[in-house]
């Protein structure tokens, strides 16, 4: 195993096979840096993730609404007309009435100073009459863009109507940035060709920040903890990942997976019975930086206070099912993460969300925290390890939590992000579906 060296503030050279540079660095032209006089009276449409969990009606976490509001103050204050597009779940191209963006238009009224109307279509007369009257300095908001089905086809027609009313794009939804979708890819694509400019919005470019700490020059030690539910979207991550750290720790569900692989018993457990295989090939691959769970919490079923026991990694038995990680394997990683300079986690270590099965995950949360008070880079994939560290209320310490859970996957396994490449004069080339 490579042990974390002493030296916090040694930095990795930047390696050949490094993915390319994200942000302003790889020629993508930003919000950041304009010059915004140039956009007074003009109307920019803004695609933003404004896919929020939803209870009852309401916001039920509002931080990816939170993130833009610097964009969309930027924009406002510039003076221009600003036409926010955004998705909300997954409605299949109709119409579906608890999936609508007015509690989003509602929060956003009662929260920022810029007045907001919200348009309850997305294309056709209406919108093109609601855009029209959108003032400069103003903000209107259009219904979910996943409504039509050209959205997710990314039909050329329906970005072409979008693009005929926008003077500029800002692309501010990192969380769909993975996505080639009308309004994330030929929007942009379609401004662009009228000579309008296609940029990258705060948030956008304070993610690419974010991950550029880790993909380029990370400090080291550098320590990257994977967990959740599934091996099978975050292999080609561990792939890029391994030549560039000292540890990967695994825990959560997918690390049954190199269970089986090893020959072990996992009981009841969830396993990805089709890329065992690969764990295996990874395991053989990776050699002493990948670190499996020594010890987990099983029970007969993962429900809230269950009777459960701590298992060694070998002695699980048939029926019983992992939650968690145990003691042993808390202890180990803890200790790795809390002498890491450079921090990257994505994935709980166990089903935190039952009560009883969490401990494996608040305490790799309070150990990165840990490391970032005394100055370590800490950056957390979005989805459920963002949850699950403000659940264990360290999120205010760590450097950098994304929006973006499909997305910062992609960024980070070095693949190009179709949502990004649509601002590059570099990325010409459309992409399809
Ligand atoms: C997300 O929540 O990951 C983004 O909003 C993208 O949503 P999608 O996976 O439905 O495209």
């Amino acid at each position: 195993m490579t042990g974390p060296g002493d030296n916090r503030s040694e930095s990795a050279a930047p390696s050949a096979d490094a993915p390319p540079p994200q942000g302003e660095y790889g020629g993508r032209a930003s919000l950041r840096e304009l010059e915004t006089a140039s956009l007074a009276g003009s109307t920019v449409a803004l695609r933003v993730d404004f896919n929020v969990p939803l209870r009852d009606g309401q916001i039920a976490d509002s931080t990816r609404i939170e993130r833009s509001l610097p964009t969309i103050r930027r924009l406002a204050e510039a003076g221009a007309a600003v036409i926010v597009l955004s998705h909300l779940g997954r409605p299949g191209g109709r119409r579906r009435p608890e999936l609508t963006l007015k509690p989003v238009a509602r929060w956003l009224g009662e929260e920022i100073a810029v007045p907001v109307r919200f348009c309850p279509r997305v294309r056709g007369a209406e919108a093109r009459r609601a855009v029209a009257r959108t003032a400069p300095g103003r903000l209107l908001l259009l219904e979910n863009t996943r409504f039509l089905p050209g959205e997710t086809a990314n039909a050329p027609e329906l970005a072409a109507e979008w693009a005929s009313w926008s003077d500029h794009f800002v692309l501010d939804a990192f969380g769909t940035a993975h996505r080639a979708h009308a309004s994330t890819d030929g929007l942009p694509r379609a401004v662009r060709r009228k000579g309008g400019k296609a940029m990258a919005g705060l948030l956008v470019a304070r993610e690419l920040d974010a991950m550029d700490k880790v993909l380029r020059s990370p400090r080291l030690p550098f320590v990257a903890v994977m967990g959740g539910a599934k091996i099978s979207g975050k292999i080609d991550v561990m792939r890029a990942l391994l030549p560039r750290v000292d540890d990967l720790l695994v825990g959560g569900a997918m690390a049954n997976n190199f269970m089986r692989a090893l020959g072990l018993e996992t009981g009841n457990s969830l396993v990805e019975e089709d890329r065992v295989a690969l764990a295996a090939e990874l395991l053989e691959a990776a050699g002493p930086r990948l670190h499996l769970p020594v010890d987990f919490r099983v029970a007969d079923a993962l429900e809230p206070e269950a009777a459960t026991r701590i298992a060694e990694r070998s002695d699980v038995r048939a029926g019983e099912a992992i939650g968690d990680a145990g003691p042993a394997t808390t202890r180990l990683y803890a200790a790795r993460i809390r002498e890491a300079a450079t921090i990257l986690w994505n994935g709980p270590m166990g089903i935190f969300e039952v009560p009883g099965f969490d401990r494996g995950t608040r305490a790799v949360a309070l150990a990165a925290a840990d490391a970032a008070d005394r100055g370590a880079t800490v950056i957390v994939g979005g989805g459920d390890s963002a949850a699950a560290a403000h659940r264990s209320g360290v999120a205010r310490r760590l450097t950098h939590i994304s929006t973006g859970g499909g997305a910062s996957l992609d960024l980070l396994a070095g693949k190009s992000l179709p949502g990004l490449a649509a601002l590059s004069p570099r990325g010409d080339a459309p992409v399809s579906g």
